[in-house]
């Protein structure tokens, strides 16, 4: 960078962002634009955006993001069961791309050449944020300031003094967090050792499953078309739902998750999550989807899901693939429409019913009491029919002495 030219940076007030500004200011020769996206993480986001500016940025920005995750992010991921190696809920990796179009959007606005963001070179989010970035805007460079200066804490904080940046003061916390409305990711630590269980101090969210009420607490569910749309017969916007969920699954310590995780850039990391919304939605849409839906579509259904939450982990989520796969899921989706009945106890979440307008469950087929309309005579002809492959095989390659062999064994 030659002249002064203008970075859209995204902002988190936190100290890696918070030195970005005057290292990309001294570096870089750049004027810093701050970008701060609320999806749900707490605090107080105008005092995020004044330390921007105490930071040294030139304008300081902060956008209200949360419904437009919840629709636009969350709920596809819902509608799929998006759960990275079958038990992360993705809350970190979906917010990535989102952040990225508000720093699309913004760099176009202020004519902008440049997105800056706060992350390592070791993690997934970079990944995910120059990926986004690349997909939306080719012609934009990312700058990664944390990925190439080579400061270590220490230093970074010299650095933050040396520049007049207000550097958060107090026992600092060993751990690294990212909370949204999907969830709270923390890591490092005493969890960098995966053989200790974590402590309690790591839980901001979940109350213990030890400390949480005797008495179960019921969630009744409604579903519209692969969306929660009433909690306790309440009609609720979908972010605000999320949000309930998360106070009431919370206090009864569900949600807790513990992942050795398969990073992106070929590292093992110990990450432990807190999702209890996402822990009962995904539950309660997958029972409901094993109400109306047919065998073999679960079943594919469920490759299609396992290789979305892959691609949402990798940072591909605007592709065509992504587009592709969405698409599919919806339209799964025309008959999900239903309530399910939940109970959380002590850190555990618990479908105890299910019924749908669309139930495949046919009370007449199921029963074994009065009223059974299956035709069991017809069972022994499908038998033949769906078995002669295997007996054909068998007929063929039948190795009589191994079986005696066996046999012999019942000899007296
Ligand atoms: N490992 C998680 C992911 O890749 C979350 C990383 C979040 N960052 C943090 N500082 N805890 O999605």
């Amino acid at each position: 960078m030659t002249d002064r030219s203008k970075v859209v940076l995204a902002y988190s007030g936190g100290l890696d962002t918070s030195v970005s500004i005057p290292w990309l200011r001294e570096k870089k020769g750049a004027d810093v634009v701050a970008l701060t996206v609320n999806v749900g993480q707490p605090g107080d986001l105008d005092a995020v955006r004044s330390r921007a500016v105490a930071a040294g940025a030139t304008r300081a920005f902060v956008v209200d993001a949360r419904h437009e995750f919840a629709e636009e992010f969350i709920a596809p991921a819902l509608r799929a069961n998006a759960l990275y190696e079958a038990i992360y809920p993705l809350s970190t990796a979906l917010a990535r791309p989102l952040i990225a179009r508000h720093l699309v959007e913004v760099a176009r606005r202020e004519g902008a050449s440049y997105v800056a963001h706060g992350c390592t070179g070791k993690g997934n989010d970079q990944v995910r944020f120059d990926l986004a970035t690349t997909s939306l805007a080719p012609d934009l460079e990312v700058i990664a300031p944390a990925r190439e200066w080579k400061m270590t804490r220490e230093e970074e904080v010299a650095f933050a003094a040396d520049h007049g940046v207000p550097v958060p003061v107090g026992p600092t916390s060993p751990y690294s967090t990212d909370e949204n409305l999907w969830g709270r990711s923390v890591e490092c630590g005493i969890l960098e050792d995966p053989s200790v269980e974590p402590p309690e101090e790591v839980y901001g969210w979940t109350r213990s499953p030890r400390d949480a009420p005797e008495e179960p607490v019921s969630v009744h569910l409604r579903f519209e078309r692969g969306l929660p749309v009433s909690i306790d017969s309440h009609r609720v916007p979908f972010s605000e739902l999320i949000v309930q969920l998360n106070h009431s699954a919370g206090a009864a310590g569900v949600g807790r998750i513990d992942h050795l995780e398969s990073r992106v850039v070929g590292i093992k990391s110990r990450e432990v999550y807190e999702c209890p919304a996402a822990t009962v939605l995904i539950s309660a849409h997958q029972a409901l989807e094993a109400l109306v839906l047919p065998r073999d579509l679960l079943d594919f259904k469920r490759t299609v899901e396992q290789r979305y939450a892959q691609l949402v982990y990798d940072g591909f989520w605007f592709t065509p693939l992504r587009d592709a796969l969405d698409a599919f899921v919806l339209s799964t989706q025309e008959r999900v429409t239903g309530e399910v009945a939940m109970k959380l106890y002590k850190g555990s979440a618990k479908v105890v019913g299910r019924r749908s307008p669309y139930s495949m469950y046919q009370h007449s087929l199921a029963t074994y009491s009065s009223g059974d309309r299956f035709r069991p005579e017809m069972a022994e002809g499908f038998i033949y029919a769906w078995g002669l492959p295997a007996r054909t095989w068998a007929a063929i390659g039948a190795k009589p002495t191994a079986v005696s062999a066996r046999a012999a064994k019942y000899r007296p």
